[in-house]
C-alpha cells in the first residue's frame, strides 16, 4: 500500500504554554518525576500497565522518544506536563497518531489521533488534566491538521470522563464489559471523540483560541 505523508512533527515548537502549564516532549531527565506517579497503584488502576519500576519507566520514555521522531512508524507525541509555578513535572500526556482507515480503493490521506494523560495524585482535582488535554486538541487539530481525535476512559474512571466532557469531547460509544479490570470486574469502556469541524465550532462558541 502507498505510504501516506505523516503530519509534520518537526514544525512543532516547544514548550507549549497554557495558563499554568508548559508541555514539551518527555526526556530521560523526567524519569524520577514520571516514576513518582506511574509506580502508584491508584494512578495505574485504570491504565493498561501495572505499577512501573524505574527500568520500566526508562524503557517507556526511551520508546516514546523514538516514536516522537518525525517519520516514526507508530507516531506518538509523549509530553511532560510541567507546572510553571514550581517548575515541577506533575504528569504526562500523549497524542497518538494514525492514518484514518479507508475502505475505498485509495488510502485516506487524513490522520486522526488518540489522547491520554496521567498526573501525580498531589495535583489531582485542580483542573490541570483538562488544561493539558485541551491543549492536545489545539495541537492535534490546529497544528497537525487531524481530522478526528478520540479518547477512551473506563466508565468507573470518573475523573477522566469528567475531563473529556469538560474539554468538549462527545460521548460516542460505551463498549460493555470489555476488558477485565484490575479489581476482577468487567469494565465498560467509554469512547469520546471530536471531529475537527466540531472542535472549530465549539471553539468559536466558547471563544477558545484556534
Ligand atoms: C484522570 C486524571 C488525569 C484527572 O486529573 P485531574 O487533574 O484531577 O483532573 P481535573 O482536575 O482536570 O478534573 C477532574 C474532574 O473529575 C472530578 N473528580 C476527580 N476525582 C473524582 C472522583 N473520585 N469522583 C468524582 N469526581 C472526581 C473533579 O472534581 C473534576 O470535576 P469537574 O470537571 O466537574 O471540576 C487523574 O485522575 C489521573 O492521573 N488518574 C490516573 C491516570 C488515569 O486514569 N488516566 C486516564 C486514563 S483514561
Amino acid at each position: 500500500m502507498a505510504l501516506v505523508a505523516q503530519p509534520d512533527l518537526s514544525r512543532l515548537t516547544w514548550p507549549r504554554r497554557t495558563d499554568r502549564l508548559d508541555l514539551r516532549p518527555v526526556t530521560l531527565d523526567d524519569l524520577d518525576a514520571v516514576l513518582a506517579y506511574r509506580s502508584r497503584p491508584e494512578v495505574v488502576v485504570h491504565l493498561s500497565h501495572d505499577e512501573l519500576d524505574r527500568e520500566q519507566v526508562r524503557e517507556r520514555i526511551t520508546s516514546r522518544i523514538a516514536r516522537g521522531r518525525p517519520g516514526a512508524a507508530e507516531p506518538l507525541l509523549a509530553l511532560a506536563v510541567e507546572e510553571r509555578a514550581g517548575g515541577r513535572v506533575v504528569g504526562d500526556v500523549m497524542l497518538r497518531l494514525e492514518v484514518s482507515h479507508s475502505i475505498a480503493r485509495t488510502p485516506s490521506e487524513e490522520w486522526e489521533g488518540t489522547i491520554g494523560y496521567a498526573l501525580h495524585p498531589d495535583v489531582h482535582g485542580r483542573g490541570l488534566a483538562a488544561e493539558a488535554a485541551a491543549e492536545l486538541l489545539v495541537l492535534g487539530f490546529r497544528d497537525l491538521g487531524l481530522r478526528r481525535i478520540t479518547a477512551d476512559a473506563y466508565a468507573d474512571n470518573i475523573a477522566s470522563n469528567r475531563v473529556l466532557r469538560r474539554i468538549g469531547m462527545r460521548h460516542e460509544a460505551t463498549v460493555r464489559a470489555k476488558p477485565l479490570g484490575k479489581d476482577g470486574t468487567w469494565l465498560d469502556d467509554n469512547t469520546w471523540a471530536l471531529l475537527r469541524e466540531e472542535w472549530l465550532d465549539l471553539a468559536a462558541r466558547r471563544s477558545w483560541r484556534t
